[in-house]
């Protein structure tokens, strides 16, 4: 009931960020032309509606290295070429708006955008909102602390002050796990990661992959060895779209199985 609740809450803070305009300053469209006939999709049979016609627009959240993050003014990582992959192999042009993630699923739903890749996990109460594709990828919510911290499993999180991204699957656990009280929220990773090298909170919840980015990037930080869950990251569709979910599901079914999509996954994110 309380994970209801506090999806209904993103879902309206959402909605109120997006009439202001997708929460300011990193609401940023980036557009790639595949240089192909525009009406190539309309060609093969394709009866899906696209939020500007002969365009695939996904919508994300661009501070989530290594899933997506900026590089110069261009914004690049594992959701940004997979997405590319799929717009090319259904004869689309491709862009992405970057906004805050917790209006992600308000632009899909409001057609405001395509489709939701952003890293972003399947649970069942975005399922009441959204579709999902195939998985492509896995995450697992790690917990970073300071070296030398007390916490050293996610037993020990209890009555401490807990960083996360707001609207995430960290902050919708967490919460539920150990109450609005404990509770810190950012709007980037990054933020959380700031206040944490400051001392304002104690920790740090925060899926695996752009946790292994942050504590690379900062001295004097680790990762915990428990994890605290393990979820699926998929494609999130608009409820009335499945025309176009089943086509990108086709394409993402072929660039899994032919390797594409692991190959993406490996240049990004290195084995150790
Ligand atoms: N996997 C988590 C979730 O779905 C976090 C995703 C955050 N993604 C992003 N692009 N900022 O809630």
């Amino acid at each position: 009931m309380k994970k209801f609740s506090i999806a209904m809450l993103s879902m309206l803070l959402a909605g109120s960020m997006l009439l202001t305009g997708c929460g300011g300053n990193n609401a940023q469209t980036q557009t790639t032309d595949n240089g192909q006939d525009e009406s190539n999709a309309a060609q093969t049979g394709a009866d899906y509606k696209l939020a500007v016609d002969g365009t695939l627009t996904m919508a994300t959240n661009a501070f989530f290295e290594p899933y997506e993050y900026y590089e110069g003014e261009e914004i690049v990582g594992i959701d940004a070429e997979v997405g590319k992959a799929i717009a090319d192999k259904l004869g689309l042009s491709f862009a992405i708006s970057d906004m805050e993630f917790d209006s992600i699923i308000t632009a899909v739903s409001s057609g405001k955008a395509d489709m939701g890749m952003a890293g972003m996990t399947v649970t069942p109460d975005r399922e009441k909102n959204v579709n999902f594709s195939q998985t492509y990828a896995t995450g697992v919510q790690s917990i970073i602390v300071p070296e030398g911290s007390d916490i050293a499993s996610p037993d020990d999180l209890a009555g401490k002050k807990i960083g996360v991204q707001q609207g995430t699957t960290g902050d919708l656990y967490c919460t539920d796990d150990f109450g609005e009280d404990a509770m810190s929220r950012y709007s980037k990773g990054t933020d959380a990661i700031m206040a944490l090298t400051q001392g304002k909170i104690d920790c740090v919840v925060i899926d695996n992959a752009p946790a292994q980015k942050y504590v690379e990037a900062n001295e004097g930080l680790k990762i915990l060895d428990t994890a605290y869950a393990e979820e699926d990251y998929a494609i999130a569709f608009a409820k009335d779209n499945t025309a176009l979910k089943d086509a990108v599901d086709a394409a993402l079914g072929e660039l899994i199985a032919d390797g594409t999509v692991q190959s993406i996954i490996d240049k990004y994110i290195t084995a150790d």
